[in-house]
Formats: structure tokens, C-alpha cells, sequence
């Protein structure tokens, strides 16, 4: 335990980062698509002599600068310093992997910032031939920056067999690329350039829906229906981009969806069927809105329909994610580093040595059970909120609860928690203190009062 931990009541520190993460993710994306976006569009205006659409796309340039160079980069930094909290240990991981790859993506992220700052000022003010190949730039720059961090990303759930064979020897450096072009990289680009797209056109209906409709009614329709048509790519190749990075994923992760799928009567739905059902139903629905109101009735979309159509897509986006998320479990690091931190290779070693012991973390006024829930259990629980540990253990005694913690610390292959939750590790008497500590928590005993038994 090299770090301390960061409680967040309730919510719990995981899904302070899911919330940054989706959000971040509905504009980045937007960012990389929104580019494309401004180039076709323009380049359509430019073509067809259009100062209508210019004035529409130059409006739609400002609400894309602020949108993603405020919004998008305040919440990029947050994600840095809410995963730095939350998994300092695997942050640190990836850090020492991929530096490099950083490196990369800020120079990219300049360029973009750059360019876009440029873009929206210099409407009127350079040669339209120069404009167009600012946003050829912005647009290039933009999917750069989801070239490189797609590898990270990727990387975590698939690290790969090449970078897995050198994990923990100091050379992972050497495997830099084999770990960057990781087994599920070149589906996730796939999947993700497409949403881009998809995403572009959702914003781009919301400043279209703001249009006056009645003053200039061609204008608006036509807006709305070539934003519309950025939607179209997503409904057939999303499933099958789909179907190619589920058929990329681990077998272990395939079987958490199936286990689900296959349990829907008898109960057993797992979390990932469940966001996939809903990235599925959201998808669907939008799709209708998207075509009978969008597309059929432009003249009608108001901001109201272009909030829905946001909401939808930031419901599937976000499910989407999450069911990612979970299939990664019980990982940070695909077979290397669970969620909490502790690397699978220092297991034997931490059973022997002691979780706590060596922590500079450890203090006075806690006691090495309620360390080792702290440390070993809060990245996926709290005790009270999400996945409350009080809820889940209840009705359980000592006894109960210790079975189920021998089950955690074993973890034979025969184990169902195996599919979600790390190995437990620590020493005997560890283990038997986080014990107590859980005991005492679901179960807690009245404290004799000094003050009443002395008055008897
Ligand atoms: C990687 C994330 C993760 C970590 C770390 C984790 N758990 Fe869990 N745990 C889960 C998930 C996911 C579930 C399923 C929750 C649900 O069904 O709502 C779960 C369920 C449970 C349950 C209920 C099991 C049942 O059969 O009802 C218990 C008890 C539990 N965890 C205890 C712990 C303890 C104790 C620790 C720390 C030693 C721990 N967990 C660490 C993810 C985790």
C-alpha cells in the first residue's frame, strides 16, 4: 500500500471519475468528429457560394470553441486528477509506460487548441483557401490526439502478451508499441472515429434546432438534414464495429456479457448486460427521433428535441463506457494490475510480508482492518452508497462474513467473484482484522458506557 486513499462518501472515488470521464468523452469525441464537421461543411459552402451557411457554420465554430477548448479541456485535466486520486498506483503505471505517448498526444492537443482559436478568428481575415486548410488541419490534429490516446486506453484492457511478458522486469519500455498497438486498438479506433462522427452531427442539430424557422425556412431544413445525415454512418457500422472489438476482448470478459445474456429470466444479469441494454434502447430511440422529427420534420426541431437527441446519445455513450469499464474488472491493467492497485505478480509476496506493514500510510488511530478495506476494497465500494459494503455483507455474522473473505483471499478457480473482484492479500492476521472491522461495521456492537455502568 504505497499510496493512501481518497474517500469519497457515497459515490465513491470510481465513479467521481466516470462522471468526468463521460462527460469528457461526449466532447472530445465531438471535438474529433465537430473538425470533420467544419471542413465538409465549409468546404460546401465554399463551393456552392454560400454566405448563409458560412454565417451558420462560422456560429457553430464559436459554441465548438467553447464547448471543446473550455469544457473539453478543463474536463480532460480532470480526468488526470481524478484517476491520480482514485488509482494513484495505476496511474503511476501507465505514466511509467507511456510517457512518451503523452508527449505525443499534448503536442497534438496544442496544435488543435491552436488551430481552432485560429479557425474562429479568421473568418473574414485570410484567404478562404487558408481557412479550409485550417480546418483540415484542426480535423487532422483532433483525430491524432484519439490515434494516441486510444493505445493507452486500449492498452489497459488488452495489454497484450508481448508487454505482459516483460511487466514488472523494468524493460517494459522496450515493448512500447506492441503495448500501444495493443489487441483491441485497431477495433476501439474504429468504433470511436465513427461515434465522432455521430457525435458531430448531434451537437450541430442543437445550434441548427436555435435557427429561426420562420425566417428563413430552407436554411433551417437544410442545416438540420445535413446534420443529420453525420448520424447515418453510426446506426450500420456502430454493431458491426461493435461485433469486431467484443470478438477482440478476452474470453473471461466475453463471458461476463454472456453470463448475463443468457441468465435474463433467472436473475442474474450482470452490470455489462445491463449497459448494453441500455446503450441499445437509447441507441434505438434516438434513431427514431433522429428520423421522424430531424429528418422528416425539420421546421418543428426545436432546442427541446436537439436536448433529447443529447441526452439519448449521452445515455448510450455513457453506458457504453461503463460497460467497458466493467469488463475490464476486477483490472486496471488487463492480467497485471487489479483495481485497487496491487499487481498480480507481488500476490504471493504481500501474503507473506503483509499488506500494511511496510505503509507509510498507517496510523495510529486506524486500525490494519479498517487499512486494508480502505486500501484493498473502497476503489469498487463504500460503505454506506454505491455498492455499499454495510448492504452487501447484511444479515451476514462473523462467521459468514469471514467465508466469504477466505473465499476473496483464496480465490480458487471455482470462485464467482474471481470474474470481478481482486485477490484478496495480506497475512493471516490481516486478514483477520479486516474481518473484525467488517463485523463491526455490519454488525455493530453497543459500546459499554463508562458513565452508565458506573451510576449502577
Ligand atoms: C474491482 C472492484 C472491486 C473490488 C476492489 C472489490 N469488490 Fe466487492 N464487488 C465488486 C462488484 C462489481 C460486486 C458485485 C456488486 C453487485 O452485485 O452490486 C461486488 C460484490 C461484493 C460483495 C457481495 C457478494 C455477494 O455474493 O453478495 C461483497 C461481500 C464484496 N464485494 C466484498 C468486497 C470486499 C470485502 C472487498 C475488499 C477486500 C471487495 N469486495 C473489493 C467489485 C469489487
Amino acid at each position: 500500500m504505497n499510496y493512501p486513499v481518497w474517500d469519497v462518501p457515497l459515490i465513491g472515488s470510481g465513479w467521481v471519475i466516470g462522471a468526468i470521464a463521460i462527460f469528457h468523452v461526449m466532447i472530445s469525441h465531438f471535438a474529433v468528429g465537430g473538425g470533420f464537421y467544419l471542413a465538409f461543411a465549409e468546404r460546401k459552402a465554399r463551393r456552392e457560394n454560400r454566405a448563409d451557411w458560412i454565417e451558420v457554420i462560422r456560429r457553430h465554430s464559436q459554441f465548438f470553441l467553447i464547448l471543446t477548448g473550455v469544457f473539453g479541456a478543463v474536463s480532460g485535466v480532470g480526468i488526470w486528477f481524478s484517476i491520480g486520486l482514485a488509482s494513484p498506483e495505476s496511474t503511476s503505471a501507465l505514466i511509467h509506460n507511456f510517457v512518451f505517448g503523452w508527449a505525443m498526444e499534448w503536442c497534438f492537443f496544442l496544435v488543435e487548441i491552436a488551430t481552432a482559436v485560429v479557425y474562429y478568428y479568421t473568418w473574414d481575415r485570410i484567404e478562404p483557401a487558408l481557412h479550409m486548410k485550417l480546418a483540415w488541419l484542426y480535423a487532422a490534429s483532433s483525430w491524432c490526439t484519439l490515434v494516441i490516446i486510444n493505445g493507452i486506453l486500449t492498452f489497459m484492457l488488452t495489454p497484450g502478451e508481448a508487454w505482459l511478458s516483460v511487466a514488472g522486469t523494468g524493460h517494459e519500455a522496450s515493448m512500447f508499441w506492441s503495448a500501444f498497438f495493443n489487441p483491441t486498438y485497431w477495433p476501439s479506433l474504429v468504433l470511436r472515429t465513427i461515434i465522432c462522427f455521430a457525435l458531430a452531427g448531434v451537437w450541430a442539430l442543437l445550434t441548427a434546432s436555435r435557427m429561426n424557422g420562420f425566417e428563413k425556412p430552407l436554411l433551417k431544413a437544410e442545416v438540420i438534414r445535413w446534420s443529420t445525415r453525420w448520424l447515418v454512418p453510426s446506426f450500420v457500422l456502430v454493431p458491426l464495429a461493435l461485433l469486431w472489438y467484443l470478438s477482440s476482448v478476452p474470453e473471461s470478459s466475453r463471458q461476463l456479457m454472456q453470463a448475463g445474456i443468457s441468465t435474463i429470466g433467472s436473475g442474474m444479469f450482470t452490470q455489462v448486460t445491463r449497459a448494453a441494454l441500455v446503450t441499445t434502447m437509447s441507441s434505438a430511440t434516438l434513431l427514431a427521433v433522429v428520423y421522424f422529427i430531424a429528418w422528416r420534420n425539420p421546421l418543428d426541431f426545436t432546442p427541446g428535441h436537439a436536448g433529447a437527441v443529447l441526452f439519448l446519445a449521452l445515455a448510450a455513450t455513457g453506458a457504453t463506457e461503463h460497460a467497458r469499464e466493467m469488463i475490464r474488472k476486477p483490472y486496471t491493467v488487463g492480467q497485471y494490475m487489479y483495481s485497487n492497485g496491487v499487481r498480480k505478480s507481488d500476490i504471493a509476496l504481500m501474503n507473506r510480508a503483509g499488506y500494511t506493514a511496510s505503509s507509510p500510510w498507517a496510523q495510529a488511530d486506524m486500525s490494519t482492518g479498517e487499512l486494508m478495506f480502505r486500501g484493498q476494497c473502497m476503489n469498487c465500494h463504500t460503505v454506506d452508497g454505491y455498492r455499499s459494503m454495510r448492504q452487501l455483507m447484511r444479515g451476514r455474522d462473523r462467521k459468514a462474513i469471514g467465508n466469504i473473505i477466505a473465499m476473496l483471499h483464496e480465490a480458487p478457480k471455482t470462485s464467482p467473484y474471481r470474474n470481478f473482484m481482486p485477490q484478496l492479500v495480506g497475512t493471516d492476521q490481516e486478514i483477520d482484522s479486516l474481518i473484525t472491522y467488517l463485523d463491526q461495521m455490519v454488525n455493530p456492537k453497543p459500546v459499554p458506557n463508562p458513565v452508565l455502568a458506573q451510576s449502577k
